[in-house]
C-alpha cells in the first residue's frame, strides 16, 4: 500500500528536512526532497486499515499535548458512523510555542501530505485546516500549498481553512469542533468525543500540524525507517521550540529521548546562568537547574521530575529572573484564558494567581505555600477540559522548585528581580480578557499585543542528531 522504496539517509532532520528558514517549500521542492507521496489505495472506509496499522507499528503520538496514540484516535473515527471530517490543528495557542508554526511556514506540504493520507485512511472527503487568526503568513502559507496541489494529489478530498480565534483553549479540540459548528470557540461539555460526533455531528479526526507530518513520512517510508530515531515508548522526532538564554533559540527537530544538554549544546550553548527550566508550555512543570544535565526529552525521561513535554516547549529560566514572579504572570495569563464555563476554572485559577501576587508583595500569610498547594489539588480534573490541570501543575512545581524564593518573597516583600519580570512570553496576541498593557479588554475590542514570544528573537530552524550508544558498546 505505501511505497517505502525512498527514505532519506540523513537521520535528521524529518519534518524539517529541505526547509532553509528562507519560506515555504513548493509543491516541486517537497517533492524533491521526500519523493512523492504514495496512493493510500482504494476508496471504501474499510479498505485503509493499512495505514493505520503502519501508524500503530510505528507507535506515532500526537504531537498536539497529550501524546495520545494516533492509531487509536484513527481507529475510533473509523468506527463511528458517518462520513469522517479530518481537522488539522495547527492553531498553537501557547504563546511561547512555535513549532507548527515553523513546520507550516518551512514545510506545508508535508503536512497536507498527512491530512490527505489520514482523510483517505479513514474515508474523509473533507480536510479542515485550523490557523490562528493572528498568523497571516501561516494563513498564506498554506492556501499558497493547497492552490498548488489543485485535485493533482488529492483525489476526493476537498479543502477548507479555519481562521481560530487567538485565544488559549480555543485549540482544545472540542472548542475547534464547536467553532466549525458555528458556535463559541469554547471547550464543550458534549460526552461524546469529537473523534466519535464532531464537525456536523460527524466523527472527526482532530490531530495536531505536526502529528500529520508524522504521519506523511510513515506513509512513504514506513513503520521501522519511523522507529529508526527515538525510543521503544516515544518513537520518532519531535519539534521543540526552545527559549530563554541560549545563543539560538529557536525551533529544533530533536530524537525522541536526547538529552537536553545536547540539545543546548545544538543551540550554542547557555548565555548565563540557568535557574530552572520549563518543560511542556504552561500546561507543564518547572524543573531545577541542578537537574538539567539529567533531563532526557521524552516522557520517561521526564517523567521522575514530574514532567512530560507536551507540545515540545523547553524554557529555560535565567538566574537574574524572579521564577515565582513569572509563574505568578503566567498563572494570571490562564486565569484570564479560562473561557469562563467551569467554576473550578473560573474561581480557582483566578484564586491561584491572586494568591501568587500577594506572595509577591509579601503580604500573604504564613500558610501561603499550603493555601497554593491546596488551591492546585481542588482545581485539578475539575474543568470540563485540562486548562485548569496545566495551571494546577504549573503552580504545584513552582511550589516545590522555588520553594526557597517563597518563603524569601514572604519574609521580604517583593525581590529586585520582580520587577523585571517578563521572561516567559504571555501575550503573544493580548490576551483574551487583558490586553497587552494589562488592561481589561473584551474579546471583541482586543488590542494586538505585540508578539512577545521570545523564541521568535532570533528564531532558527535547526535539528540535532543525538545516537544512544547500542548496547554493549562502550
Ligand atoms: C487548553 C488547551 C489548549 C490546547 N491547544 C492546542 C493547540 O494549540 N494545538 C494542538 O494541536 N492541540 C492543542 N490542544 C490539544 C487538543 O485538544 C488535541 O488533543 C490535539 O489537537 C490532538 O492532536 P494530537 O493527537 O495530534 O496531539 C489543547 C488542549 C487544551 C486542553
Ligand atoms: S475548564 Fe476552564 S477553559 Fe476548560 S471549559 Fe471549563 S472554564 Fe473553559
Amino acid at each position: 500500500m505505501t511505497g517505502h522504496g525512498y527514505a532519506p539517509e540523513v537521520a535528521l532532520p524529518r519534518l524539517l528536512l529541505g526547509a532553509a528558514g528562507s519560506g515555504a517549500l513548493s509543491l516541486h521542492e517537497h517533492e524533491a526532497v521526500h519523493g512523492e507521496m504514495p496512493a493510500v489505495s482504494g476508496g471504501s472506509r474499510r479498505g485503509h486499515a493499512a495505514l493505520i496499522d503502519e501508524v500503530e507499528l510505528a507507535g506515532l503520538r500526537g504531537r498536539g499535548g497529550a501524546g495520545f496514540p494516533t492509531a487509536v484516535k484513527l481507529r475510533t473515527v473509523v468506527g463511528a458512523r458517518g462520513r469522517p471530517v479530518v481537522v488539522v490543528n495547527a492553531a498553537e495557542g501557547e504563546p511561547g510555542s512555535l513549532k507548527d508554526r515553523t513546520l507550516l511556514e518551512s514545510a506545508p506540504h508535508l503536512v497536507l501530505d498527512g491530512a490527505v493520507a489520514a482523510a483517505q485512511a479513514v474515508g474523509a472527503h473533507e480536510v479542515i485546516v485550523c490557523v490562528c487568526e493572528r498568523t497571516p503568513n501561516v494563513q498564506r502559507c498554506v492556501a499558497q500549498a493547497i492552490g498548488e496541489r489543485g485535485s493533482r494529489t488529492d483525489g476526493r478530498v476537498s479543502w477548507r481553512t479555519t481562521e481560530v480565534p487567538a485565544h488559549y483553549v480555543a485549540s482544545q479540540e472540542s472548542a475547534l469542533v464547536s467553532f466549525l459548528n458555528g458556535g463559541e470557540a469554547k471547550p464543550t461539555f458534549t460526552p461524546l468525543r469529537p473523534a466519535e460526533r464532531g464537525v456536523g455531528g460527524r466523527p472527526t479526526l482532530v490531530s495536531n500540524a505536526e502529528t500529520y507530518g508524522h504521519l506523511a513520512l510513515i506513509a512513504r517510508h514506513g513503520p521501522e525507517w519511523f522507529r529508526t530515531v527515538g525510543t521503544q515508548s516515544e518513537p520518532g522526532s519531535v519539534l521543540i521550540t526552545l527559549s530563554g538564554p541560549v545563543q539560538h533559540p529557536g525551533v529544533y527537530e530533536a530524537e525522541h529521548g536526547s538529552p537536553l544538554s545536547s540539545l543546548m549544546d545544538a543551540a550554542g550553548g547557555s548565555t548565563e546562568d540557568v535557574r530552572a527550566v520549563l518543560i511542556g508550555g504552561y500546561a507543564g512543570a518547572w524543573v531545577d537547574a541542578r537537574h538539567l544535565h539529567a533531563l532526557a526529552l521524552c516522557g520517561e525521561g521526564l517523567a521522575p521530575y514530574g514532567t512530560r513535554l507536551g507540545a515540545g516547549m523547553v524554557t529555560l529560566l535565567p538566574a537574574s529572573a524572579c521564577g515565582l514572579a513569572e509563574t505568578a504572570r503566567v498563572t494570571r495569563w490562564m486565569a484570564d484564558e479560562s473561557a469562563g464555563q467551569c467554576g473550578p476554572c473560573v474561581h480557582g485559577l483566578d484564586a491561584l494567581a491572586t494568591t501568587l501576587e500577594q506572595t509577591l508583595t509579601g503580604y500573604a500569610k504564613s500558610d501561603h505555600a499550603a493555601r497554593l498547594a491546596y488551591l492546585s489539588s481542588v482545581v485539578a480534573r475539575r474543568g470540563a477540559c485540562s486548562h485548569p490541570d496545566g495551571a494546577a501543575r504549573l503552580v504545584a512545581s513552582a511550589l516545590e522548585v522555588f520553594a526557597g524564593e517563597l518563603a524569601d518573597h514572604a519574609r521580604h516583600g517583593p525581590c529586585a528581580a520582580c520587577s523585571r519580570a517578563g521572561s516567559l512570553p504571555v501575550n503573544r496576541y493580548g490576551s483574551a480578557r487583558r490586553g497587552a498593557d494589562g488592561q481589561s479588554a473584551s474579546a471583541g475590542t482586543r488590542p494586538r499585543g505585540r508578539a512577545a514570544v521570545t523564541a521568535a528573537r532570533a528564531i532558527g530552524i535547526n535539528s540535532m542528531s543525538w545516537r544512544r550508544s547500542a548496547p554493549g558498546a562502550s
